[in-house]
């Protein structure tokens, strides 16, 4: 089967079964592996993207909710050279430990905040429950999202938000 939808901002067509996770066919046939294989049941949120604006667990939803829709990466946040600016929080605040989380970390952190720029505190935590971190680094990440938060506030123009 065919499928075809936009990733990081270009138009890909993928051949696969419907039921291939996305996480598969990013890792696998895109050769994109910021999504990480965690659990691959929904339930430790390394495969974190964002689809149509939200955020997916990529091991959980297979392609055929896929087709037709937008779906980012964190490799769509930026560059080595130019990070985006959740990507430049978390090296700021060396939010990493292993690392293996942190992808998902940032895409969530993109998705609340594409959502709410003004998102507080509560609603931060209450959306991360679904990422964990085995290596303890919540304080740190906290602190990323916060400042990924201001900065990206301080950087929109009044009245534009
Ligand atoms: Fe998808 Fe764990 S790998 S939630």
């Amino acid at each position: 089967m065919t499928t075809r939808f936009t990733l990081n901002g270009q138009e890909v067509e993928v051949q696969a079964t419907e039921e291939t996770p996305l996480l598969y066919v990013l890792r696998g046939e895109m050769g994109l592996n910021g999504a990480k294989y965690g659990c691959g049941l929904g339930q430790c949120g390394s495969c974190t993207v964002m689809v149509d604006g939200e955020a997916v667990l990529s091991c959980m939803a297979p392609l055929l909710t896929i087709a037709g829709r937008d779906v980012v990466t964190v490799e769509g946040l930026g560059t080595l050279e130019e990070p985006g600016p959740v990507q430049r929080a978390f090296i700021a605040e060396q939010a990493a430990q292993c690392g293996y989380c942190i992808p998902g970390m940032i895409m969530r952190t993109q998705a609340i905040l594409t959502a709410n720029p003004q998102a507080e505190e509560d609603e931060i935590r209450q959306a991360l429950e679904f990422n964990l971190c085995r290596c303890g680094t919540h304080m740190r990440i906290l602190r990323a999202i916060r400042r990924a938060r201001d900065e990206m506030q301080a950087a929109t123009p009044e009245g534009a938000t």
